[in-house]
């Protein structure tokens, strides 16, 4: 039988956080074997928001660096270029033609963006989910790993494929969301009922990948608590305790009770300090091997080029495809 195919995104805004390891890249890994993997920098995306270009180009390489780091084998995987295979472009304008004004208005990421982008609300951000679309259904994926927060996106490229298929016969394969069941929902350690978000505005909300392991610790002793001083899960009235056994647990290993357990007579202080060493030797040998591959740039350059290729063969497929069937001279 032939392998699922999985396909994921991630922007080239902003560093990489800990949030972003636990919820994708660290299952990423365990699926490399099972699945048909492509796995994509999305830097026209990026470009929704205004940003330094040397900056954003230096963040997609520190991107690839981190998946590899981290144990994506760019053998088994394809790591590419959003903006290196121009028929997601393409195809995405194709796409804007069979999405409605009325849909993209209700994209609760939209008026999230616009809240907080209120001098930018450019049409790149109104049809960000068209070209997201457009990345997903050009590769026939089964499978997209996606956070909970872009579930409504994916919701929306099911229903413009669907769309696409009645008018013009089987074209996309529908899409799922993947959203395995051990992924750990990562909150922000200051304001634990928000997920943990690489653009947070208060840094010390956020564990950043490349953060030393004295910015660690810091930031785990600051991390917002309760007056309780008991660590027990639960969500809903311990939402900071909850959060940082969440952490714990994903890079211990350990169950929710097993950590109530050990620190059943042990306060937050301490529980604190063994969470924040737990990350710290979780990240060093990621971090040492991304800052070697950070120095390689060629390798770099391999690797997305590779990635590129197999990603343009299968894209370029499905837009001629979608060309000849839309009416134009192919
Ligand atoms: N919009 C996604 C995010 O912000 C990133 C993304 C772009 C993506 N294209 C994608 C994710 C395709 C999955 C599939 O997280």
């Amino acid at each position: 039988m032939e392998k699922k195919r999985i396909l994921s995104g991630v922007q080239s805004t902003g560093n990489l956080t800990l949030g972003n390891f636990l919820g994708a890249i660290n299952n990423w890994v365990n699926m490399q074997e099972e699945y048909d993997c492509y796995y994509m920098i999305a830097d026209l995306h990026s470009l929704t928001v205004r940003n330094d270009p040397e900056t954003l180009r230096e963040n997609a390489k520190k991107i690839i660096a981190l998946y590899v780091a981290a144990g994506l084998d760019p053998e088994k995987n394809n790591i590419f270029v959003q903006s290196h295979v121009s028929a997601h472009s393409e195809l995405s304008w194709i796409l804007n033609c069979y999405t409605y004004m009325g849909e993209l208005s209700r994209m609760t990421q939209f008026k999230d963006k616009s809240a907080k982008h209120a001098d930018n609300i450019n049409s790149g951000l109104f049809t960000y989910p068209v070209l997201m679309a457009a990345d997903i259904i050009l590769y026939q994926a089964d499978l997209v790993p996606v956070g909970e927060d872009q579930r409504q996106h994916l919701e929306l490229t099911r229903d413009i494929a669907d769309r696409f298929n009645k008018i013009y016969g089987d074209t996309f394969t529908i899409p799922e969301a993947y959203i395995p069941k051990t992924t750990a929902r990562i909150m922000g350690l200051q304001n634990p009922e928000a997920k943990m978000s690489k653009s947070a505005t208060n840094l010390n909300d956020v564990i950043f990948l490349n953060d030393t392991p004295d910015t660690i610790i810091k930031k785990f002793k600051k991390a917002v608590t309760d007056s309780d001083n008991l660590v027990k899960f639960d969500p809903e009235n311990k939402p900071g305790v909850s959060n940082l056994m969440q952490i714990y647990g994903a890079v211990a290993n350990k169950s929710n009770e097993e950590i109530e357990k050990e620190f059943a007579s042990r306060g937050y202080g301490d529980f604190k300090m063994t969470v924040a060493e737990a990350v710290v030797e979780k990240l060093k040998p990621i971090q040492a091997k991304y800052n070697e591959l950070l120095s390689n740039e060629d390798y770099i350059r391999k690797i997305y080029t590779k990635g590129d290729e197999n990603a343009r063969k299968i894209a370029n497929v499905t837009l001629k495809d979608v060309k000849e069937k839309v009416g134009l001279i192919i």
